[in-house]
């Protein structure tokens, strides 16, 4: 493919840290066996880049116990399993205005057969949902806050932390959805009761995996069951974690490289943040002074992750992104899986913008060039 300046990183990171390819290259041609299926040695090997991953993902999420790390085919699978695994008829679920489709659909469909209650929260002025409007919102029904980090919208990262505190002094559990701060925020950091993280964005592992971080307590009920490898002489689900949510094979070529990816992640994390701070700020800035640009990332001094969405006055995002494609640059326009933060926000769409540890000050300035660009051929027409 021709080269192209990546800006999409929110919906899966690219380039990935050559470590990660080779891990996952090394697998095909050397390893071959499947983890847990066998005793030979070829499976055993196997086994082990399991458990690594599992012990780098405990010691980010600030977990000790690994076996609370579930592999999961993405971040939508791990807030499946999370939400279906827990919830029962009659409970209410508590949900910012920032969720995802992955949070919202899932949830939606138990809302419309009438098993569950679901509030959608509404965030102050600034788009920022304060612990005091979670507060208020707890009912003895309540049975789960479901909570998106970061926006994969407007970037805007939510005050987490305290709003875990306020969910747990009420005893109401927090799924955290971390698919935007996963690899640059402190998730430990927030104490929440479940954290689902996709392996392919900030982590830094190859598509196709997801992690469902478990803490002290919770015991989702499977959304599979089969094999795995474990108590074989029992017609039943194991209820140990983490074979009770594993069935079938796992993605061990994904698992593998992902462990790479958190290796990166893990030396790098805190500057990385800053990096991807200091390249939104420029963006954000550049984009401002360019007539014609309509922001929808919130207030500036509010804490952001790398994510940066705009309209051009008077053109579709859709448009918008194919015309910065043509320019070779990849953005993202449309409502990106969010349709609630999009009505908050009074927009039907936005460019999105989102970066990664290998973008550079210079993919961030064409980006700019060509949305001048996009701009003034637009008046000449
Ligand atoms: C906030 C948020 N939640 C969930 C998801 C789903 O992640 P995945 O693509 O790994 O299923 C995304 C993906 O972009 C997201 O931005």
């Amino acid at each position: 493919m021709e080269k192209m300046i990546y800006l999409d990183n929110a919906a899966t990171s690219f380039p990935k840290p050559p470590s990660v390819t080779r891990a996952v290259a090394g697998v095909m041609e050397k390893i071959g066996g499947n983890p847990g299926r066998a005793g030979h040695s070829a499976a055993l090997a196997g086994g082990r880049i399991l458990a690594r991953c599992r012990e780098l993902a405990a010691a980010y999420a600030g977990i000790t116990a690994p076996e609370r790390v579930i592999f999961c085919l993405n971040c939508t699978d791990a807030l499946n399993m999370a939400i279906r695994g827990t919830l029962h008829a009659g409970d209410e679920v508590l949900v910012s205005h920032a969720e995802h489709n992955a949070v919202m659909r899932p949830l939606m469909g138990y809302h419309d057969a009438g098993k569950i209650t679901v509030r959608i929260l509404e965030p102050d002025r600034q788009g920022i949902l304060t612990p005091d409007t979670v507060r208020q919102a707890i009912t003895p029904r309540t049975a789960l806050m479901v909570l998106c980090h970061a926006s994969n919208v407007t970037g805007l990262i939510q005050p987490a932390r305290d709003i875990a505190r306020v969910c747990h002094s009420q005893g109401v559990p927090l799924l955290l959805d971390a698919a935007q701060t996963a690899g640059t925020e402190e998730i430990a950091a927030v104490h929440a009761d479940m954290i689902a993280m996709p392996g392919h964005k900030g982590l830094l592992g190859p598509m196709g995996t997801g992690l469902l971080i478990l803490g002290e307590g919770m015991l989702p009920r499977p959304l599979r069951e089969g094999g795995t490898g474990s108590a074989s002489e029992s017609l039943r689900q194991p209820v140990l974690l983490p074979d009770r949510l594993e069935s079938g094979t796992a993605n061990l070529p994904g698992i593998a490289g992902l462990v790479q990816g958190l290796k990166f992640m893990l030396a790098h994390r805190a500057a990385i943040a800053e990096y991807e701070h200091v390249l939104a700020r420029r963006m954000r800035e550049g984009l401002m002074n360019i007539p014609g640009i309509l922001p929808c990332w919130g207030p500036e001094d509010a804490a952001h992750v790398g994510v940066v969405s705009f309209n051009i006055r008077g053109m579709d995002s859709g448009e918008a992104a194919d015309q910065l494609n043509r320019q070779r640059i990849a953005v993202r326009g449309g409502l990106h899986c969010a349709p609630s933060i999009h009505a908050w926000l009074g927009t039907t769409g936005a460019v999105r913008a989102s970066l990664g540890p290998f973008n550079t000050e210079r993919d961030v300035d064409a980006l700019l060039s060509a949305v001048a660009k996009i701009i003034n051929d637009s008046k000449g027409r």
